[in-house]
C-alpha cells in the first residue's frame, strides 16, 4: 500500500488508542538464520489480529509491532525509517539506563489477557526457534490509570492532532515511512520500601504532582528534580515537546518485582532520548530525576514501528550475500524448542501444542 498517500493517523498502527485494560508487551532477537520466518510472518500479523479479536470484539485487541535498527537489514530491503538507531545508554553520575538486547517489539493491548495470549501463541508458534524471548512483561491498568507508585500516569499525553504530531511520521519527515513512530521501552523496577518510607508530601515533589487530586505542583512549589519538571521540554520555536505514552504497572510477588513499563511513542527518537538524558543526567547544576531513586531502568530499547501499509505488504528480504550459506536455516514452523541443553530454550513451550504440564512436560 502506498503509505505516503495516507495522512499518518490513517497509516499508522493502532498507536493511537486509547490506554487499554491489559497490555503485554514481549521483546524478541531473531536467531541467525530466523530472518525468513519473521519476513514471512509479518504480512499476517493483521491476520492473527482479525482472528483473535473477531469473535470477540469487546476484547478490543491491538497489536503494536516494531523493529530494532540491528534487524532491519536482516529482514527488509530497500530504504531504512530516517532516523533508526540502536538505543542510546545512559551512565549517569547516580543511575544508568542500559540498552538491553531487542531485535522485535510486540506491544499487545486489550481489555483482556487471554486476547493477548492467543495472539502471542499464534505468533510465536509459528516463529517457534526463529526468535528468542527476551522479555515478557504482563501490564494491567491499576486504579484509576495510577503507577504503583500510586500517581496516576498518563494525564498529560496529548491528544487528538497533538497525539498525531507528537506520535507520528509525517511526509516531511520521511516520506518513505508516513504513519511511522519510534517507541522507547524501558522495565523500570520500583523500591516501593523505600518510596513507601517517604511521606505523600515528599512523594508529591518527587512526582511533581499532588497524588490524590492529581494536580501539577504550581511553578513555585514543583523542583527542579520533579518527574514532570524534567520530562517538560521545549523545542528550538520555544514550543512543548511531547511524547504519547502508553506505561503499564506490572507485578509479581514470587519474584518481588514491581515496576512500571515504560512505553514512549514519537515521531523522531530525540525528544524521548532528551527526556532521558534530563533525567538520568540531569541539567548543568546536577539536578537529575529523583523518580530514580526509587526506580530502576533494567531494560532499554528503540524499535521503529513501521506504517500497517508496510506490514501488510513489506520490501522484499535484503540479498543474502555470500556469506548467506554460512547461516543456520531457520526449521519448519510450528517447531519444537531447542533440542540441546545447555543453553537452556529461549522459548520453552513443547512443539506438541500443550503448556508443558503434567504427563506432556519434558523430562
Ligand atoms: C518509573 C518509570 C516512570 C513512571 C512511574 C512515570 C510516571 C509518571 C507520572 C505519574 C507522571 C505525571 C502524570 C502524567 O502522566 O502526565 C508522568 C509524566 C510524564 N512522564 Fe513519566 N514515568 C516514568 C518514566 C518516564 C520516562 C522514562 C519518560 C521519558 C523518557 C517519561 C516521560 C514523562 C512525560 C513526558 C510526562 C509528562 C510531563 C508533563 O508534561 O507534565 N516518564 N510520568
Amino acid at each position: 500500500m502506498p503509505t505516503a498517500k495516507l495522512a499518518p493517523a490513517e497509516a499508522a498502527q493502532p498507536i493511537l488508542n486509547p490506554l487499554s485494560t491489559v497490555a503485554m508487551f514481549l521483546v524478541l532477537t531473531v536467531e541467525d538464520g530466523g530472518e525468513s520466518a519473521v519476513r514471512d510472518l509479518v504480512p499476517d500479523l493483521s491476520a492473527y489480529a482479525r482472528a483473535v479479536g473477531f469473535g470477540r470484539p469487546d476484547a478490543e485487541l491491538a497489536c503494536v509491532t516494531g523493529f530494532g535498527s540491528a534487524v532491519w537489514d536482516r529482514l527488509f530491503a530497500g530504504p531504512r525509517p530516517a532516523e533508526l538507531h540502536p538505543f542510546i545508554p545512559l551512565d549517569g553520575p547516580q543511575h544508568s539506563a542500559p540498552s538491553t538486547p531487542g531485535d522485535i517489539l510486540l506491544h499487545l493491548r486489550s481489555e483482556t489477557l487471554d486476547a493477548c495470549y492467543d495472539f502471542a501463541d499464534n505468533v510465536l508458534t509459528r516463529l517457534g526457534g526463529a526468535v528468542r524471548i527476551v522479555d515478557e512483561v504482563h501490564g494491567w491498568r491499576y486504579k484509576d490509570v495510577r503507577d504503583l507508585l500510586g500517581f496516576v500516569d498518563g494525564t498529560e499525553n496529548p491528544e487528538g492532532v497533538e497525539a498525531v504530531d507528537a506520535a507520528l511520521v509525517d511526509a516531511e519527515r520521511d516520506p518513505e515511512f508516513v504513519g511511522g513512530s519510534y517507541v522507547i521501552v524501558q522495565k523500570y523496577l520500583h523500591d516501593m520500601t523505600a518510596w513507601n518510607a517517604l511521606s505523600d508530601r515528599e512523594q508529591e515533589l518527587v512526582i511533581g504532582r499532588t497524588k490524590a487530586g492529581n494536580v501539577q505542583l504550581p511553578d513555585d512549589a514543583l523542583p527542579k528534580t520533579s518527574h514532570v519538571d524534567r520530562n517538560t521540554i521545549v523545542g528550538p520555536d520555544g514550543e512543548e515537546q511531547d511524547i504519547l505514552r502508553a506505561n503499564m504497572p506490572f507485578g509479581s510477588f514470587k519474584d518481588g518485582e514491581f515496576g512500571t513499563y515504560f512505553i514512549g511513542y514519537c515521531a523522531t527518537p530525540t525528544v524521548t532520548e532528551e527526556m532521558l538524558r534530563n533525567m538520568f543526567l540531569g541539567d548543568e547544576n546536577g539536578n537529575r530525576d529523583r523518580i530514580l531513586d526509587f526506580s530502576t531502568a533494567v531494560t532499554g530499547g528503540l524499535f521503529f514501528v513501521p506504517p500497517t501499509g508496510f506490514l501488510d505488504d513489506p520490501p522484499p528480504a535484503p540479498d543474502p550475500g555470500p556469506d548467506a550459506q554460512t547461516s543456520r536455516p531457520a526449521p519448519p514452523h510450528p517447531v519444537p524448542p531447542a533440542q540441546t541443553e545447555p543453553p537452556a530454550p529461549a522459548n520453552p513451550r513443547p512443539a506438541d501444542g500443550s503448556l508443558g504440564i503434567g504427563s506432556l512436560k519434558r523430562s
